[in-house]
């Protein structure tokens, strides 16, 4: 075998999987294992989504409908948008590539920041885009520098808000006075991945901008299932947008994208404010009690916007993290983010959240931390 492998395709680093939990339980002769590491939701999905999938799962061999006609239309409803402007995808990343696929040709510009979520940066590799990536500033997207990167060649750019991994949020000032600044010709896209933890009074009308663009470049927003309403699992997520760009990416994307499930579980879990409700509030009351505990055991926590939150442990984040595993406690360490003393975690339940706390302990006394 030969292969006329492209360069840029083979300087792709894979997206790191990380092993299955069972395998990691094997490996680390653990049973019961938590794992707050992915900022799921730590509730589980919503019980109407499991119970609208189930009712369905005869109908299997059918198709889904190409055009997800009824959860786009209540999408449209949740966000009061019109359905022209909904665009659903495997996940909000399926919505990322239709971005990149769309706008950016070999040599484009896409601008992103670090650390930050790294599915951008690979989707623009593979079409040959070039990234320019801007060092956040004291863990905030440095917009200053952003609109100092920008130039004729810049398609898109990526902001998370809040951003995955520090959980900062972008100020509706900052980000007003940043399109005012921006080119026309660009556009920005805001990965609202976590926005419904976000206090509804800090974020940005994202809608208004939409539609009212006038001397601002076009802003898209990215929203999804995974984290809210609890269905990573089943992979959607949408984005809102100018029916102009929607029309696009519908062009670039296959007729069946979102699976049956996924369509009707989603359909479901909009509809369920219980378990909405059940999630946001043990989500703030979990953030504000291991704020307080991480601080009481000597680590510093750092604010959180979303259902994580950054903590500094006062050594090698990496060694603890294999303590904890030990421990039966999966978190992440930060050192790949280029943060060696960090390590991040999700909100859990109650239990999961003590389990932490007491795991945390034990191991920063084993490693003599603090
Ligand atoms: C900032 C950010 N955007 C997007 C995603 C992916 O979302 P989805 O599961 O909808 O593809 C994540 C997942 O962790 C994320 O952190």
């Amino acid at each position: 075998m030969k292969l006329n492998t492209p360069r840029n395709i083979a300087e792709i680093i894979p997206y790191p999987p990380g092993k299955p939990q069972d395998e990691l339980e094997r490996e680390y002769g653990i049973s019961e294992s938590i794992k707050l590491a992915s900022n799921e939701n730590s509730w589980g999905p919503s019980p109407r989504a499991v119970e609208a999938i189930t009712d369905m799962l005869t109908g299997l061999h059918r198709y889904p409908d190409g055009s997800s006609y009824y959860l786009t239309q209540a999408i449209a409803d949740w966000v009061e948008a019109e359905p022209e402007q909904i665009v659903l995808g495997n996940g909000s990343n399926e919505v990322i590539e239709f971005l990149v696929k769309a706008f950016v040709l070999a040599g484009d510009e896409v601008i992103t920041s670090h650390p930050s979520f790294l599915m951008y940066q690979k989707f623009v590799q593979v079409r040959g885009g070039k990234n320019t990536v801007i060092e956040l500033n004291q863990l905030e997207h440095d917009l200053e520098a952003i609109i100092q990167a920008t130039t004729e060649k810049t398609r898109l750019i990526f902001l998370d808000n809040p951003n995955n991994p520090c959980a900062t949020l972008i100020s509706k000032k900052h980000f007003q006075d940043f399109l005012l600044q921006l080119p026309e010709t660009v556009i920005v896209v805001l990965d609202e991945a976590y926005i419904d933890f976000v206090n509804p009074e800090q974020r940005i009308d994202t809608l208004d901008l939409i539609n009212n663009n006038s001397g601002i470049p076009a802003v898209v927003a990215l929203r999804t299932f995974s984290k809210a309403f609890g269905l990573a699992g089943l992979r959607i997520g949408f984005g809102i947008m100018h029916a102009d760009i929607a029309s696009l990416l519908h062009r670039v994307r296959q007729p069946f994208n979102i699976n049956l499930p996924a369509q009707i579980g989603a359909l479901a879990a909009l509809r369920d404010k219980t378990h909405y409700d059940l999630t946001m509030q043990g989500t703030k009351d979990g953030l504000a009690w291991l704020t307080e505990r991480v601080r009481a055991l000597g680590c510093t926590p750092y604010p959180s916007h979303t259902n994580f939150f950054l903590i500094d442990v006062c050594g090698d984040a990496t060694k603890l993290y294999e303590a904890m595993l030990y421990k039966g406690v999966i978190v992440r360490s930060m050192q790949a983010y280029g943060f060696p003393n960090f390590i991040r975690i999700t909100i859990g339940t109650e239990q999961e959240n003590t389990r932490f706390i007491a795991a945390l302990q034990e191991c920063l006394a084993d490693l003599g931390y603090v």
